[in-house]
C-alpha cells in the first residue's frame, strides 16, 4: 500500500512538471458548467441502462430492459431483456437525441436460458436477465465491416437478488456491415467464456488502444482486475495476459487471489473506461459502489494497470425521484469530437410520474475539461 501511494505521489509530481503531455490528467477539472443537451430516446421504447460504442458516424447503444408504451405513454409488458439502437453522431461532437433501429421485439444479445419469453423469466419466478454492464468493444473496423464483442455476466436473479454471486460470462460477437439498414448481427462465441466463480474480465469495462484490448472485471468481492489481449485474437483465450502482483502473466488468476485488485481503478459502481487522446491517459468515469445518485466520479492513470488517482466527484447531475433514482452512469467517448477535450455523459434517471408509473429517461450531458 505504502509503495503504491509513493508511486502515485511521484506520478503527480512528474505530471506537475513541464512535460510532453498536452494536458495534465492527474487533476481533471471541469471547465464551466456541464450542459444538459436533452434526453436520448427511442420514441417506441422506454429503455434502461444504455451505453454506447462508435461505428463510423453513428453510435450503437446497448440497453437493458426495454418496453413499448401504451397510448397514454405508460410502459407495457413484455419486458425485452436487452435492446440496441443507433444515434447519429454530430461532426461538432455529441449526437442527435433520436435513437432508432428495429429490434423486432427480440433481445439484441440472445437469451441463453429461460428463452421462451423475451424477458428471460423462468417458471420458478427467477430470471436469466441479459443485462450488459458495458457496451460492445469494437476490435476491428475498416469502414466497411466492424467487429465488436460483449462479455456479459450470465446473471440469475430473483427480484434484484443475485442467485449466483459470480456467474459465468458469455462472449458475444457483433458483426456490422456498413450500409446495412439494420442493427449488427449477433452470434454467441461461447456461453461460458469465463466459468462461474472466475474473474469476469471484460464485463466491467473495456477499451482498445494500440491494437490491444484491455478488459476489466469486477467480481462480488469488489476487486477490479485487468486482462489484455491482442485485438486480433479476442476469441483465443491462450493469447490473454493478466495483471497480477504488478506483472503481466499468461496464467489466469483465480477469483479472490491476492495481487489482482487494482487500487482506485474505479469508484466501485458501473462506469466506462476509455483512452483520452488530449490527456494521453486512461480514464474511468462512473458511479460509486451501491449509490443511486447521479454523482459522476472520474479516475485516470498513465497505464491501464495504474497507478490510478483517487476517484474525484467531478459532477452531480439530477437524481430521479423514484427509489432507484440514478444508475448506469456512463461516459460516451464515441460522441467526442476528434481531438476535443470533452466528454459526453449519460445515465438512467428514474422518475415516478404517477402513483404506479415510473419512467426511465437518459439525459445527455456535455462536459468540457480545463
Ligand atoms: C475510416 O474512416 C476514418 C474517417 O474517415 C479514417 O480516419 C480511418 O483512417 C478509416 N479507417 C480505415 C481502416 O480505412
Ligand atoms: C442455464 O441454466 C442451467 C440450469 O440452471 C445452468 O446450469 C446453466 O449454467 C445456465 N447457463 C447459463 C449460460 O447461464
Ligand atoms: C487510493 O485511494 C485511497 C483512498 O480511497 C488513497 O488512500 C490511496 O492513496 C489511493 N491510492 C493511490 C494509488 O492513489
Ligand atoms: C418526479 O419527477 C417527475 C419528472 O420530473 C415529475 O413529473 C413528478 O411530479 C415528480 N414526482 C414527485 C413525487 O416529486
Amino acid at each position: 500500500m505504502h509503495s503504491v501511494s509513493l508511486l502515485a505521489t511521484l506520478a503527480l509530481t512528474a505530471a506537475a512538471l513541464p512535460s510532453t503531455k498536452k494536458r495534465d490528467s492527474s487533476n481533471p477539472t471541469v471547465k464551466g458548467e456541464p450542459e444538459v443537451i436533452g434526453l436520448l430516446a427511442d420514441p417506441n421504447l422506454n429503455r434502461d441502462s444504455c451505453g454506447s460504442s462508435k461505428y463510423g458516424d453513428r453510435a450503437l447503444w446497448l440497453c437493458r430492459d426495454s418496453q413499448h408504451y401504451d397510448e397514454d405513454g405508460v410502459p407495457i409488458l413484455p419486458l425485452i431483456s436487452d435492446t440496441a439502437s443507433w444515434t447519429d453522431i454530430l461532426p461538432e461532437g455529441g449526437s442527435n437525441l433520436l435513437m432508432y433501429g428495429d429490434n423486432q421485439d427480440q433481445p439484441f444479445l440472445p437469451l441463453l436460458n429461460c428463452t421462451d419469453n423475451v424477458a428471460g423469466a423462468c417458471d420458478d419466478g427467477s430470471r436469466y436477465a441479459v443485462w450488459p454492464d458495458s457496451p460492445p468493444l469494437v476490435t476491428s473496423d475498416d469502414n466497411s465491416t466492424a467487429i465488436s464483442y460483449v462479455w456479459n455476466r450470465n446473471i440469475h436473479i430473483n427480484g434484484l437478488e443475485d442467485l449466483i454471486p459470480d456467474p459465468s460470462v458469455a462472449l458475444y460477437r457483433l458483426t456490422y456491415n456498413y450500409g446495412d439498414d439494420g442493427l449488427p448481427e449477433v452470434e454467441v462465441v461461447d456461453e461460458k467464456f469465463w466459468e462461474e466463480n472466475a474473474i469476469p474480465y471484460g464485463a466491467y469495462g473495456s477499451l482498445v488502444h494500440d491494437d490491444t484490448a484491455y478488459l476489466w472485471g469486477k467480481g462480488s468481492d469488489g476487486a477490479v482486475s485487468l486482462a489484455r489481449v491482442p485485438t486480433a485474437s479476442v476469441e483465443d483465450k491462450s493469447t490473454y495476459e493478466y495483471y497480477v502482483n504488478g506483472e503481466w502473466t499468461g496464467d489466469v488468476p483465480s477469483f479472490g487471489d491476492d495481487g489482482v485488485d487494482l487500487e482506485n481503478a474505479s469508484a466501485g459502481g458501473q462506469g466506462t473506461y476509455y483512452y483520452s487522446d488530449p490527456w494521453e491517459s486512461y480514464v474511468w468515469i462512473g458511479q460509486e459502489t451501491v449509490s443511486v445518485s447521479a454523482d459522476f466520479f472520474i479516475t485516470t492513470a498513465p497505464e491501464p494497470q495504474g497507478p490510478w488517482i483517487e476517484p474525484i466527484n467531478f459532477h452531480s447531475a439530477e437524481t430521479g425521484n423514484d427509489t432507484l433514482g440514478a444508475y448506469t452512469l456512463q461516459a460516451n467517448p464515441a460522441l467526442t469530437a476528434p481531438g476535443a477535450n470533452e466528454i459526453y455523459l449519460t445515465y438512467t434517471k428514474t422518475d415516478k410520474v404517477s402513483d404506479d408509473v415510473a419512467l426511465y429517461t437518459m439525459p445527455l450531458i456535455h462536459v468540457e475539461w480545463e
